[in-house]
């Protein structure tokens, strides 16, 4: 494979930027080196196979999401990007490792979810990949399944609160679960809503005709965000289990697990952009069924009560500790329009994968975060979260040569250019961002070496991309 020397940028890491040279031999970092250096007197730049220039921006290392669903089952439905589009569209937005749910259905076994998955995602995909396990009954053999998951690198288990009848797992189920995971060192990952509480709050909406896409959040309220958070919290005190608790969203919920982080429990939040940018009034609350584009569980919460302000406070302080996707795209046509006349049958997800590096960018812009939070939201912490931390999450010399090539003064416009047509690569017939102006642009992509992105141009292949067998995590107690 080639030698490539990026030159003349600026090189973030979590922990400072600092003005270098990176030499990338084949499929990893050989040397990040001070600008301009030689070796033996030789000009670097003339015995490499290509120079990218980088004068004027940010070489960061490439984004890792955490949490995806491509091809995700739901609510009658498939979420709409396959590995290949959704890692496609991953590479374009400079992010070059997902982590994706396999999905243990009902009734399955373990295993049999996850070699599913693997099928899905073999030989399709653009950039790197892990999994998470949805757990989607807790028994014995399930118990015994995450041992077998845990030696094969799927080192983190999904158990959702929410969505009786679907993924819904009891409290009794939980701490089975929780009791195993700590005995393994596998963290637990949690869908923190109170699902029984909120299906009788979506019967009582809809026996009183409240059948709009607004009702989704309306019978969401924080309390069963918050309450669900508390409740996977002490079960996490009681069993010892590291817990990182998804997507959430309200407020109250995250100075719960703020508070119980300062009595020192290993417990950590996730948060994702629509939580960060998009309300409940605005977007779920758009005239007709438009809404129905931002029905997510958690749901988009009112800007009246800040949420979205805490949020971005809370990722500064590091209470929150990733910004991930919860990438489930569905088309509007025929998918979300599923829900026409009952919301709580649209299907529940945003399509963000391509969008979450430019969009964390923002928060650097509007002096919300630094640039070093940025890479250490999108991309260090989740890979050390995860179990990939010095193969991904850095620039140093033996990781993978994922890096990405941020122009701070380029612009990046999100939707449906009415000349171009679609300018987003996720296989989506809308966009949740229409309309977002981004002040930076992703202009070069390498994912293990290769360049995917450049020149406004793919130049990957579906099969690049490799399973990634995760360690487990770095902030295990
Ligand atoms: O709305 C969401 N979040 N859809 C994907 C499934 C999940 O709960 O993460
Ligand atoms: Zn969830
Ligand atoms: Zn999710």
């Amino acid at each position: 494979m080639a030698t490539i020397l990026i030159r003349g940028g600026t090189v973030v890491s979590a922990t400072g930027s600092t003005a270098a040279d990176v030499l990338v031999d084949g499929e990893s970092i050989a040397a990040v080196l001070a600008p301009g250096s030689t070796l033996l007197g030789h000009d670097l730049a003339a015995g490499v196979d290509r120079v990218i220039e980088a004068t004027g921006k940010y070489v960061v290392p490439g984004g890792v999401d955490a949490h995806t669903h491509m091809e995700l089952p739901f609510g009658g439905t498939f979420a709409s990007d396959t590995f290949e589009t959704g890692t496609t569209a991953a590479a374009w937005g400079g992010t070059t490792t997902i982590v994706d749910f396999a999905v243990q259905r009902t009734g399955e076994r373990i295993q049999d979810g996850l070699e599913a998955w693997h099928e899905k995602a073999r030989g399709n995909c653009a950039i790197d990949y892990g999994f998470h396990q949805i757990v989607g009954g807790v028994d014995e053999d399930a118990l015994k399944a995450m041992e077998e998951l845990v030696a094969e690198g799927v080192t983190s288990f999904k158990l959702f609160m929410a969505y009786p009848g679907v993924f819904y797992s009891d409290d009794g189920q939980i701490l089975r679960a929780m009791q195993k995971a700590a005995e393994l060192g596998a963290m637990i990952m949690m869908h923190a809503e109170n699902g029984i509480a909120i299906d009788v709050l979506v019967q009582q909406a809809l026996s009183r005709g409240e059948t709009d896409p607004i009702n989704h959040g309306l019978t969401r309220p924080w309390e069963t965000e918050e309450e669900a958070t508390h409740r996977a919290i002490m079960l996490a005190r009681l069993t010892g289990a590291p817990l990182y608790i998804v997507h959430m969203s309200a407020k109250q919920a995250v100075e719960t697990l703020a508070r119980h982080r300062q009595q020192g429990y290993n417990v950590f939040g996730e948060t994702c952009p629509q939580y960060l940018y998009l309300s409940l009034e605005e977007q779920l609350g758009a005239p007709g069924f438009e809404g129905a584009k931002w029905v997510c569980s958690t749901p988009l919460r009112a800007r009246a009560e800040q949420h979205q302000d805490e949020l971005w406070t809370y990722l500064r302080t590091g209470d929150l500790s990733v910004v991930s996707t919860d990438h489930c795209p569905f088309c509007f046509k025929e998918q979300k329009e599923l829900g026409l006349g009952n919301f709580s049958m649209i299907p529940n997800g945003i399509g963000s994968v391509e969008h979450r590096m430019d969009l964390l960018y923002q928060g650097v812009v509007d002096r919300r975060i630094t640039l070093e939070r940025w890479v250490e939201l999108t991309s260090t912490t989740p890979a050390r979260m995860f179990g990939l931390y010095g193969r991904k999450g850095v620039i140093a010399p033996g990781a993978d040569a994922d890096i990405v090539v941020y122009d701070p003064n380029g612009h990046t416009s999100i939707g449906i250019d009415v000349e171009a047509g679609k300018t987003h690569h996720m296989n989506m017939d809308h966009s949740a961002w229409e309309g977002f102006e981004i002040d930076g642009h992703v202009d070069t992509v390498l994912s293990r070496g290769a360049v995917v992105i450049d020149d406004g141009t793919f130049h990957g292949r579906a099969g690049h991309g490799r399973f990634l067998q995760r360690g487990l995590s770095q902030y295990l107690q």
